[in-house]
């Protein structure tokens, strides 16, 4: 395989672009309200990467390896040149596999253009089917209703649906049966991710973790579950399906069982730094590289040394650094994308 290995050889193959910093949602574990109110300071023009810069670092990314891209946010659909943007990536770079990770509250709406512009597929978040529940959950009092029609919407184009739902103990994690049942019946693998601690203000605790193994457990009595190997070399979540042949789960499980040794994901910034880790504290300022007149070649050059002195695994360092009593700053989970 072609294209640099890091310091633990892993190869470089998924670029996750954060579009936007901003969100329509106030998620407390992602953005709780308090800390992104009317005084936060989010990112504007000129710090925001156009859509030919984004293209232009896309394609020196795709020189490294790159052949998966995600647009993610903040809320990605909040931007409106994103079907423009999965255009460019499909048509003028021939990117195989273009994905969006959304909230979901814009994607009835948006589902046509984006289908019209090559989207390959979509994961929509859905932390609950209980309107009380969602409500708190996504910080602002939302019915889920919307989002579910978002995902219908997209379904009926036929765009693959993955729906990913963040479980807390005591919040949602008496749902999990009824999340199950909602999401086979419609054919959408559902994939549950393990609540991290992410960012600096999410008020995470690990007693509100539940782990992927207890959820396999609890899905198991009521539903017989099998194991079924991953579809991608470093594929985040370990998939499960039901023994009835009625659908499947996935467990994004960072916490418990971290997956940093086949982690090959970059991500850039709605600023252009790239990050080389969701925890990491500092980013390389690739739009700065550009802007101050990098051509294609010395851009690939730059992202090559980058990636090769690259060591990042935190998931699999947190446990001790957590015994320690040490904490790092990181960057939050709204600026660079999950
Ligand atoms: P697929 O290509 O559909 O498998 O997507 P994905 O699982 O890579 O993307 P998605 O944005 O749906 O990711 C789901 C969640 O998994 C993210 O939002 C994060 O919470 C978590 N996740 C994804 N990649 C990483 C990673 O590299 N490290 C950690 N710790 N968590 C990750
Ligand atoms: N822990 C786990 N998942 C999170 N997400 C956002 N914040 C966290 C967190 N602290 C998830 C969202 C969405 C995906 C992009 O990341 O719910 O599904
Ligand atoms: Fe917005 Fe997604 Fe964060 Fe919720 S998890 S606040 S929807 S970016
Ligand atoms: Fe990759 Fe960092 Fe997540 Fe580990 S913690 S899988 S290195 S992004």
């Amino acid at each position: 395989m072609s294209g640099p290995r890091d310091q633990f050889q892993r190869p470089l193959r998924d670029l996750r672009i954060s579009v936007t910093d901003r969100c329509n949602f106030r998620c407390p574990y992602c953005m709780p309200k308090e800390v992104f109110g009317p005084g936060h300071a989010f990112l504007r023009d000129p710090q925001l990467m156009t859509l030919g810069e984004l293209t232009r670092i896309a394609r020196a990314f795709t020189t490294l390896g790159v052949e998966k891209i995600r647009l993610t946010g903040g809320e990605p659909l909040l931007r409106p040149d994103v079907p423009d943007l999965v255009r460019a990536l499909k048509q003028e770079l021939n990117i195989q596999d273009v994905a969006l990770t959304t909230n979901g509250w814009l994607l009835e709406k948006l589902a046509p253009a984006l289908h019209a512009a090559g989207l390959d597929r979509v994961n929509v978040s859905v932390d609950s089917l209980d309107d009380a529940t969602a409500g708190k959950m996504n910080g602002l009092g939302f019915s889920v209703a919307r989002v579910l029609r978002g995902i219908d919407a997209a379904a009926a184009l036929g765009l693959p649906v993955k729906i990913n739902c963040v479980i807390q103990r005591g919040v949602n994690d008496g749902e999990l049966l009824t999340l199950c049942q909602y999401f086979r019946e419609r054919g959408h693998a559902l994939r549950f991710i393990e609540f991290m601690d992410v960012g600096n203000t999410n008020h995470w605790a690990a007693a509100q973790v539940v782990p992927a193994r207890e959820l396999v457990a609890r899905i198991a009595a009521e539903w017989p579950l099998e194991s079924v190997g991953p579809a991608y070399r470093g594929e985040v979540a370990a998939r499960y399906r039901y023994a009835d042949g009625r659908g499947e789960i996935g467990l994004i499980s960072s916490v418990t069982e971290p997956f940093c040794r086949d982690c090959h994901r970059a991500r850039l910034s709605a600023d252009g730094k790239l990050y080389t880790c969701l925890f990491a504290a500092l980013g390389w300022d690739v739009l700065g590289c550009l802007r101050a007149g990098a051509d294609d070649v010395e851009l690939a050059n730059y992202l090559n040394r980058i990636w090769r002195g690259r060591e990042d695994r935190y998931s699999e360092e947190r446990a001790g650094l957590l015994a320690a009593g040490e904490s790092r700053p990181k960057i939050e989970m709204s600026y660079i994308g999950g």
